[in-house]
């Protein structure tokens, strides 16, 4: 595979959106995970059923937090040119995040009770594992273009836990400030939106990573078959 030719794709977000995509992980990523360091099942944010739905979650959240953390370094244009070190981040990112995060999410999806939580997570735990498959495919057949445009796929859903946990309250906001929901039932419609966030978590993100996509990547594709050869 001769990446030499890899044709050159413009960045797909400006070097401030990288950096401000980093801050913005690590700090979700610390506050997320907060809450699960000292392995208290008695803290936890979400009720456990015992101590595998206890373990599988923790291992869930602690491999997520790889993913949610190394995803935006893959965007920054001087390690994506470093390409050892991006081939070392990016099998670290699937393998030690991305993988087992998704393989202990199904389980963790199906204990929840919860039938939005069960269909609106497990399908993106099966589509986290198809994008990361369709990105190491593409690559592997020295399509840079596909490779690129899966894994931006496949971070949206990475991303989805961070967008979750601002879309929610935002919803709740909006609903108070408009009086569709009364004070006094803030807190169980918070609880109530948690399941609809999760979903509208990855919808959100995979509707931007198509945009942005389809913008930079296809328009750079375009321009260059339209140029004389
Ligand atoms: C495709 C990506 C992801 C899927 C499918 C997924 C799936 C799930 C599921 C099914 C639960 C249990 C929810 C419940 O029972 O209500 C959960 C909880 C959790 N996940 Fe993920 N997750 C993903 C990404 C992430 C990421 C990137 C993080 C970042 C660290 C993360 C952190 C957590 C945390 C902290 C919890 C426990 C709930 C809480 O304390 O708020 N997840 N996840």
């Amino acid at each position: 595979m001769d990446l030499q030719v890899a044709p050159r794709v413009p960045a797909l977000l400006r070097p401030r959106w990288v950096w401000l995509m980093l801050l913005v992980a690590v700090a979700a990523a610390a506050l997320m995970a907060l809450p699960y360091v000292l392995l208290d099942a008695g803290s936890s944010r979400i009720a456990v059923d015992g101590g595998l739905h206890y373990g599988l979650l923790v291992a869930h959240i602690a491999t997520a937090t790889v993913a949610l953390v190394l995803g935006p370094l893959q965007f920054v244009p001087a390690i994506r040119a470093q390409r050892r070190w991006h081939r070392r981040i990016g099998r670290a990112y699937l393998l030690a995040g991305v993988l087992p995060s998704a393989l202990t999410a199904v389980p963790v999806a199906l204990l929840s009770g919860r039938l939005v939580t069960q269909v609106g997570l497990v399908v993106p735990a099966v589509g986290w594992v198809l994008t990361a498959w369709l990105a190491v495919r593409a690559i592997r057949r020295g399509d840079v273009v596909g490779h690129r445009a899966w894994m931006t796929r496949n971070y949206a859903l990475t991303f989805l836990a961070v967008t979750a946990r601002i879309l929610v309250p935002l919803v709740l906001l909006t609903m108070l400030a408009t009086g569709a929901v009364a004070r006094a039932d803030a807190a169980a419609t918070a609880a109530s939106l948690i399941p609809v966030g999760q979903v509208m978590g990855w919808v959100v993100n995979l509707v931007v990573a198509e945009v942005l996509i389809r913008r930079v990547i296809g328009g750079s594709v375009r321009s260059r078959s339209r140029r004389p050869r």
